[in-house]
């Protein structure tokens, strides 16, 4: 493979990772550094504690990329940063990094759109793996802790959004769901490892359809999960809120299953209907839901019945990293998407607007 060497940095949220990606597929190397055990004590981010923890992490992070790539700064042809969507803090640690290395290497900087990043993991080869490259037209299902969107591509770096969640993003649902059930945070990977334990399939939550719209709301179900975790806790002789009177696991099991049921039924039933009315030629999922076992096999076999390739990454590139950014980063390289060193973090930076297809607004033409 050839192309572009870009050493990419990802700090938006809860990971600090860089890596070192060849045109835009080819990882050499993908180091992250996550604070999950660092949060888990308050169950849930403070964007201070995850600023600080990105300043510890982020040298230590770039030396083991460059070791893990047998390379050094001077090697790589670009710098690329994620600048947003994210938390404005953890942003700026990675900004203003990737700043000072692509000035005292005298690289060119590329801004990186995180949801961008996440959509492109889907290019991204491990070292060894062949795989062709998502065919277009496509319709990708970004589901995040912060995000949840379906687009339409047509070609590089031009969406056409669908749909999006009008209250909670998916992961944002799992995280609260298992907070309310005393999973361990985050809810998501807890989520599907207590619903593995499941031995009844028959707990219904409500699934929001929102007529023929490609829009997704998770708040009732949230809403429906809280009931339906108090009276199963008055059942057991529990008090709703006592955090010393854990639900029993067979109920927590049944529970946690019939959430994700209800997740996985509307990202995939919305997700396949998209993928028909545009004509897709490929569906890419991605995203840290996306690392969901449920979801990932439940749209590999619808997309299977339509007759459409899905790709997935790995479940370790759907979650925050370096390389993503990286792939996307070769896009806006190649399109002369250059950033300066007033780059500034753009923490409510949207992927795309309205109809009709727009291009991700790039830095220079940020508002
Ligand atoms: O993409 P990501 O790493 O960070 C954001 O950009 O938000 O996504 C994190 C989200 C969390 O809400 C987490 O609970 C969820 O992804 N997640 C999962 C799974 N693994 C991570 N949700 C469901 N099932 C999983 N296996
Ligand atoms: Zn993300």
């Amino acid at each position: 493979m050839s192309g572009p060497l870009i050493l990419a940095v990802e700090s938006s949220c809860d990971e600090t990772g860089i890596a070192l990606v060849e045109g835009g597929r080819r990882i050499h190397s993908n180091v992250v550094a996550s604070q999950t055990a660092l949060h888990a004590a308050t169950g849930g981010i403070v964007p201070e504690v995850a600023a600080r923890a990105h300043l510890r992490w982020i040298v230590p992070v770039l030396d083991e990329a460059l070791d893990g790539a047998g390379a050094s700064a001077k090697d790589v042809d670009a710098i690329a940063v994620t600048y947003g969507p994210g938390l404005a803090g953890s942003l700026l640690v990675g900004i203003n990094f990737a700043k000072s290395l692509a000035f005292v290497h005298d690289k060119p900087l590329v801004g990186v759109n995180h949801l961008e990043g996440h959509l492109y993991a889907a290019w991204l080869l491990d070292p060894g793996e062949e795989r062709d490259e998502p065919v277009f037209p496509l319709v990708a299902l970004i589901v995040s802790g912060g995000h949840t969107f379906l687009v339409e591509m047509r070609d590089h770096l031009t969406y056409r959004l669908l749909g999006e969640t009008v209250d909670d993003a998916a992961g944002e649902a799992f995280d609260k769901v298992g907070r309310l059930l005393g999973l361990p945070y985050p809810g998501g990977p807890s989520i599907q490892r207590a619903a593995e334990a499941a031995t009844r399939h028959d707990a219904a939550f409500p699934r929001a359809w929102l007529g023929d719209s490609y829009d997704f709301s998770f708040s009732g179900l949230k809403t429906a999960a809280r009931r339906t975790v108090d009276a199963a806790r008055a059942d057991e002789g529990l008090r709703p809120d006592d955090p010393d009177g854990r639900l029993s696991d067979d109920a927590t099991a049944e529970l946690a299953w019939g959430f994700q049921d209800s997740v996985v039924d509307v990202l995939t039933t919305k997700t396949i209907r998209a993928a028909e009315a545009v004509g897709a030629r490929s569906i890419v999922l991605g995203g840290g839901v996306a690392a969901n076992g449920p979801l990932r096999n439940r749209l590999a076999a619808a997309a299977a019945g339509l007759g459409v390739p899905l790709v997935v990454p790995r479940p370790g590139l759907c979650t925050d990293n370096g390389a993503m950014i990286g792939a996307a980063a070769a896009r806006r390289l190649a399109a002369g998407d250059l950033a300066g060193l007033d780059l500034d973090a753009r923490p409510s930076l949207p992927l795309a607007r309205a109809e009709p297809a727009v291009t991700a607004p790039a830095e220079a033409a940020a508002t």
